[in-house]
């Protein structure tokens, strides 16, 4: 079919390195293809909306900094299901419709999606629904979007983890004190493996391995007999607590998130261990922090790619990351089935040859 115009639209968590993949497939759909593009607003919510709410991309508007910023100057949702809408009245409301009428009224040819596994799953829907030529990219700072070895959006996440572990060892030391780094990454533990072994952690614990509390206090009294006072340790905010349950937050609207780890198990170390404790928790600076230059790097990649995905007619697929370079995969290879830590992976190997505590 002949391409004329496309939409791009950002769903879910934003993060780092956003700006960059809207960037490169602007760039690549005018320079290469002479098409027109539409940056729908907040997600899908643009195409729900009358008036509709977009913008038409050029390329004067990246003449500034945008690939230098953190977040999506787009907009985006983290909960607007269209097939369960919120309406304002409380009520729920199927709005998928308004959405596929949205994009034939914007007279889209194709459109490009950028979200993790979640968002892929909606835009996947409502594209069968509506007939509607959809590509995906993969982002989030959790990285666990299956077949891609990196998502947009994750690189940034644990070079903050990474600088926020590098800020805490000299106060630890200073004080003679066990900190504790709580980090996201929702069910994965890549972000808090990664900035771990990088920012010379003493104990990293992540959801896909069960710790124990008697060997994490065993761990911190060899350090302090080898001469050392203080120490590191990151725990993913997925990790349970003894009893199986994982530690949440209740957020305004009833929005229910991951959160209080840290502090858990801090408490319960600090009472074993007779050591000071401190906790920090990260959140969101993981995703609002200016993008790593791999994180552009990789989403001008994806960009580019997708954008040539559609011109050859390469539907419902999603580009990935595979053996350092960008390839394509079916959205099926994706959907349901979110990419966890091997706990006999390599990194793991790594973390434990160095003398790092990872549970077990
Ligand atoms: O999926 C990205 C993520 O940042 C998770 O790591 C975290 O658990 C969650 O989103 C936080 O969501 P929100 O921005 O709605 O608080």
């Amino acid at each position: 079919m002949k391409i004329k115009r496309i939409g791009i639209l950002t769903s879910g968590g934003d993060c780092g390195g956003l700006n960059a993949v809207v960037r490169a497939v602007t760039y690549r759909a005018i320079e290469k293809y002479g098409w027109e593009v539409f940056g729908i607003r907040d997600g899908t919510t643009g195409l729900m909306q009358r008036p509709l709410q977009y913008e038409k991309l050029t390329l004067k508007r990246f003449t500034g900094n945008l690939i230098r910023q953190g977040g999506t100057f787009l907009g985006t949702t983290s909960s607007g299901n269209p097939f369960r809408f919120k309406m304002e009245n409380g009520k729920y409301e199927d709005k998928s419709q308004d959405i596929i009428n949205g994009y034939k009224k914007l007279r889209l040819d194709a459109f490009i999606g950028i979200g993790g596994d979640g968002s892929m799953k909606i835009l996947k829907k409502l594209s069968d629904q509506g007939g509607l030529n959809f590509v995906g990219i993969p982002k989030t700072i959790d990285n666990d979007v299956n077949s891609t070895e990196i998502s947009v959006g994750y690189d940034t996440a644990v070079e903050v983890a990474t600088s926020a572990l590098d800020m805490l060892q000299p106060t630890a030391a200073s004080h003679k004190r066990l900190m504790v780094l709580e980090v996201m990454g929702r069910d994965a533990g890549h972000i808090a493996l990664n900035a771990g072994i990088a920012g010379g952690a003493d104990i990293i614990l992540i959801p896909e391995i069960n710790y124990n509390l008697i060997k994490i206090a065993k761990h911190i009294k060899e350090i302090r007999q080898q001469g050392r006072n203080h120490a590191l340790m990151v725990v993913a905010e997925a990790v349970k607590k003894e009893d199986g349950t994982k530690a949440t937050v209740k957020h305004t609207g009833g929005q229910i998130r991951l959160g209080g780890i840290g502090s858990y198990l801090a408490h319960k170390i600090s009472q074993l261990t007779d050591t000071e404790t401190r906790v920090t928790v990260l959140g969101h600076v993981q995703r609002g922090s200016q993008p790593s230059s791999r994180d552009r790097l990789v989403g001008s990649a994806f960009g580019v790619h997708a954008v040539d995905m559609i011109a050859n007619n390469k539907f419902n697929r999603i580009a990935v990351w595979q053996n350092r370079g960008v390839t394509d995969v079916s959205l099926h290879e994706i959907i349901n089935k979110s990419r966890k830590v091997n706990p006999n992976g390599r990194l793991v190997r790594t973390a434990r040859g160095l003398g790092i505590y990872l549970g077990d």
